[in-house]
């Protein structure tokens, strides 16, 4: 081993690159380490939680203090399985926490904390299942598509020569009948095999096509329904496809406006995230875009499918709109979650913003 490799696996290189969250606590119950994961965890900055007392620095551990001290009098580790730790009214972090009791070079006694937070190694899994699942299937609609597409043409072209042939403007009809149903199949068909290109990406800013979409949208828009945006403007340029995105933004807040209806709040908002994993690659930079809206939420028996082709509560709708905005976003390495209860309903679309470092 060379002596620079040496210095890039230094501890606190390796600590900051943990998916766990680790924390240290002195004798006094102070926060005298945080590593990158904590921070993201907790949403805190570890030069803010120096030195500060645990409970002050991490309200999610508040409620903690005498199982702390017991560890730290006892010098007798433990670990909690499924913890819901709270702070505020806010939604409860889900982890699985260990503390271990040590000496630290000062000869005092000290905690190690460490959490793994379940709800986003629940998410990874599903998100991988879900893009296998997500490919399996466009492979099988797409045969089928083909298969579709050859023999439609066929009878609709049948159809246009009966019709020259026919006289009877009441015969007219049933041809009429045959011709538009055959071009609805036939646009349905199209949606089915997906994007006719492969993407064409260029650098460009993702405030861009998300105001063309929401112009386009703010024309047409009921008076009761508000369209807001909450902008991050630092977020650096994404390489992408700006009619793809375009498709996709316009699917999402759409499908707001319609579970809206008449009334209610659409949030655009942009974020840039640091360490997220997608389809088991983990980028150090990834964008952000979220659509929020306070609608009636999906359906709870609709909400593990809504990604699936097919799958809609519209009596118009497709569902197409969901499936095909998740392959777009595929094709940019990104992924679409959603998240829905009454009240609130958030699309997020994460784009990688760099080369990922496997
Ligand atoms: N913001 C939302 N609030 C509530 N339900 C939603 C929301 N977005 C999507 N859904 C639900 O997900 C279903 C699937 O959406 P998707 O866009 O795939 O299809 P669609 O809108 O029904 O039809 P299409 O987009 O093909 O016209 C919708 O029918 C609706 O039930
Ligand atoms: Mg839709």
């Amino acid at each position: 081993m060379r002596s620079e490799d040496h210095n890039e696996h230094r501890p606190d290189t390796i600590l900051d690159n943990l998916k766990t969250a680790v924390v240290c606590l002195d004798d006094q119950l102070r926060v005298t380490y945080l590593n990158t994961a904590s921070e993201m965890l907790f949403g805190v900055s570890a030069r803010h939680c120096d030195q500060e007392a645990f409970d002050k620095a991490l309200p999610y551990l508040a409620d903690h203090r005498g199982r702390l001290i017991a560890a730290l009098t006892e010098g007798a580790a433990y670990t909690e399985r499924e913890l819901h730790l709270r702070a505020g009214g806010g939604d409860p972090l889900i982890v699985d926490c260990t503390v271990t009791p040590f000496t630290d070079q000062a000869g005092e006694s000290a905690l190690l904390l460490e959490f793994l937070s379940l709800d986003r190694q629940l998410r990874i899994s599903r998100d991988d299942q879900m893009r296998i699942q997500n490919l399996a299937n466009r492979e099988m609609i797409r045969g089928m598509a083909h298969e579709i597409k050859n023999p439609l043409g066929g009878l609709r072209g049948a159809a246009q020569l009966l019709e020259r042939e026919i006289d009877d403007d009441g015969l007219k009809e049933y041809t009429t009948v045959i011709i538009r149903e055959a071009d609805r199949l036939q646009n349905l068909v199209d949606d089915l095999l997906g994007p006719r290109r492969p993407p064409n990406k260029q650098l460009l800013n993702i405030h861009e096509p998300l105001e063309h979409v929401r112009a386009l949208i703010d024309t047409e828009l009921p008076p009761g329904i508000t369209l807001e945006r909450d902008y991050d403007p630092s977020i650096p340029e994404v390489r992408a496809d700006r009619e793809q995105l375009i498709q996709t933004f316009f699917n999402l807040v759409g499908n707001a406006v319609t579970a809206l209806g008449t009334s209610g709040n659409i949030l655009l908002r942009t974020r840039t995230q640091r360490l997220f994993t997608i389809g088991g690659v983990k980028h150090r930079l990834v964008t952000r875009v979220d659509v929020v809206d306070n609608g009636p939420g999906i359906p709870r028996d609709l909400l593990p499918r809504i990604f699936h082709p097919m799958v809609s509560s519209r009596a118009e709708g497709t569902g197409m709109g969901l499936p095909i905005a998740q392959y777009l976003i595929h094709l940019h390495d990104g992924l679409i979650e959603c998240e829905s209860r009454p009240g609130q309903t958030m699309f997020s679309v994460f784009l990688p913003m760099e080369a990922s470092d496997g």
